[in-house]
């Protein structure tokens, strides 16, 4: 696309780190006190619009470091006119770290994160010994952690990780249930992977008070 090319406004959609920084309030960015949930690295944004319009009672926030992802994410979130349901764009490891405010997340999701298959390429995955304690910095006491993948090892990794971490108790999660049309997935990726076929590993913790 040529650069002369206006990007479509979307705000308050989309914006990016830099636009809401370098501090976050979701009371001021929502303009109301609801509980504020993340989906972190996410994608075309099928959960922030499902969760959105199940729980009005709730903020849904994706973190999303492709902004091509984030504004078709944004889009399908402005064209229902959601007005508890934004994408932010950039890097989460900064948003966790730097921008959102300590003890303000009632939950993250974080669904079908980059698997990174080669060994040497293992250090990219979003999961790791600093993300948990990112999620701990930014929790609410009890509040929750999802993850669902696909790939087998990731989930095994991610439970070495979690399962003894003194900050999290893990939980069943929640039931399994068959989808009843096209959008009805957690997300595109789960659509994707359960279409193939492929096993979906799912698991539940809460941040220990
Ligand atoms: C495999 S896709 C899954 C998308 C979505 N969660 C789903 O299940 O359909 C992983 C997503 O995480 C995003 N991502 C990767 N690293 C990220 C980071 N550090 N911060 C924010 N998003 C990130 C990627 O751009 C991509 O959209």
């Amino acid at each position: 696309m040529p650069s002369s090319v206006p990007v479509k406004p979307l705000k308050p959609w989309f914006q990016t780190l830099d636009d809401v920084g370098p501090v976050l309030n979701w009371a001021t960015f929502f303009g109301n006190n609801q509980p504020v949930e993340l989906d972190i690295g996410s994608g075309r944004g099928l959960f922030l619009f499902n969760a959105s319009i199940r729980n009005p009672g709730t903020n849904f926030v994706g973190l999303e470091i492709d902004f091509g992802e984030g504004r078709r994410a944004a889009t399908r979130l402005m064209k229902r006119d959601l007005a508890n349901a934004r994408v932010i764009g950039g890097d989460a490891n900064r948003a966790l770290t730097e921008v959102i405010e300590p003890g303000t997340v009632a939950a993250a999701h974080v669904y079908f994160p980059d698997p990174w298959w080669k060994t040497r390429h293992h250090k990219r995955r979003i999961f790791n010994p600093a993300f948990l304690e990112m999620l701990q910095r930014v929790l609410v006491p009890n509040g929750y952690v999802h993850h669902w993948t696909d790939v087998a090892d990731y989930f095994e990794m991610v439970q070495s990780l979690m399962d003894p971490h003194p900050g999290f108790v893990r939980l069943p999660p929640p039931e399994e249930r068959d989808a009843e049309n096209d959008m009805d997935y957690q997300t595109s990726f789960e659509r994707k992977k359960r279409q193939l076929g492929f096993p979906i590993y799912r698991a539940l913790w809460q941040k220990r008070t």
